[in-house]
């Protein structure tokens, strides 16, 4: 039979590997949650510097630009397919000159001018003029359109009409365009920065 201090002490002595134990999980928890807070305190400026490092991949650096691409007694009814040189730059580089895009240009009957980009709609294949058929053809899944870039066909892969570009005549008959890239697989047509 212990005595009342005696029985104290024995519980006191038989609860402490519980305590041990409690403490060391209190101590795993502060560790882990020190850590992850860490974690994030280092990783968000590091994400952003990644990101700001990154960005001039993605910069096109011509859309929205205007380029002289010919003189209108070069135009006739027929388009035909002019490229877009410009500097093209990468997140470290920059290459001057060099083509980055094309469009076709055509004069119609009214004599007024029309620019197409050559990027496909459906999928961002380069779509070719068939001079024997009088209509532009991708070859990739064999989306066609008329001359004006209209979509031909009940069943076309492609989601619009081929992308026209504002044209503008300066100094008389210099042939200007607005140059532009858009979102390929959408019906609607929507400029990519
Ligand atoms: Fe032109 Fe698919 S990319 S039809």
């Amino acid at each position: 039979m212990l005595s009342p201090f005696e029985r104290m002490r024995f519980m006191a002595t038989s609860n402490q590997p519980g305590v041990a134990a409690l403490d060391r999980r209190r101590g795993f928890l502060t560790k882990t949650i020190a850590l992850a807070v860490g974690a994030v305190a280092y990783l968000a400026p590091a994400a952003a510097g990644i990101r700001a490092f990154l960005n001039p991949l993605r910069q096109k650096g011509s859309a929205g630009r205007s380029f002289r691409l010919a003189s209108l007694g070069e135009l006739d009814a027929v388009p035909r397919k002019f490229a877009i040189v410009a500097d093209r730059v990468d997140a470290w580089n920059r290459f001057p000159n060099e083509p980055v895009g094309a469009v076709y240009l055509r004069r119609r009957e009214d004599g007024q001018v029309e620019a197409h980009q050559v990027v496909c709609p459906h999928a961002g294949c380069s779509v070719q003029f068939d001079a024997a058929e009088g209509r532009f053809l991708c070859p990739c899944h064999l989306a066609s359109y008329d001359i004006s870039g209209k979509r031909l066909g009940e069943t076309s892969p492609a989601p619009r009409d081929m992308d026209r570009l504002e044209v503008e005549i300066r100094d008389q008959d210099q042939v200007w365009v607005q140059f532009a890239n858009f979102r390929t697989g959408t019906p609607e047509k929507i400029p990519e920065a």
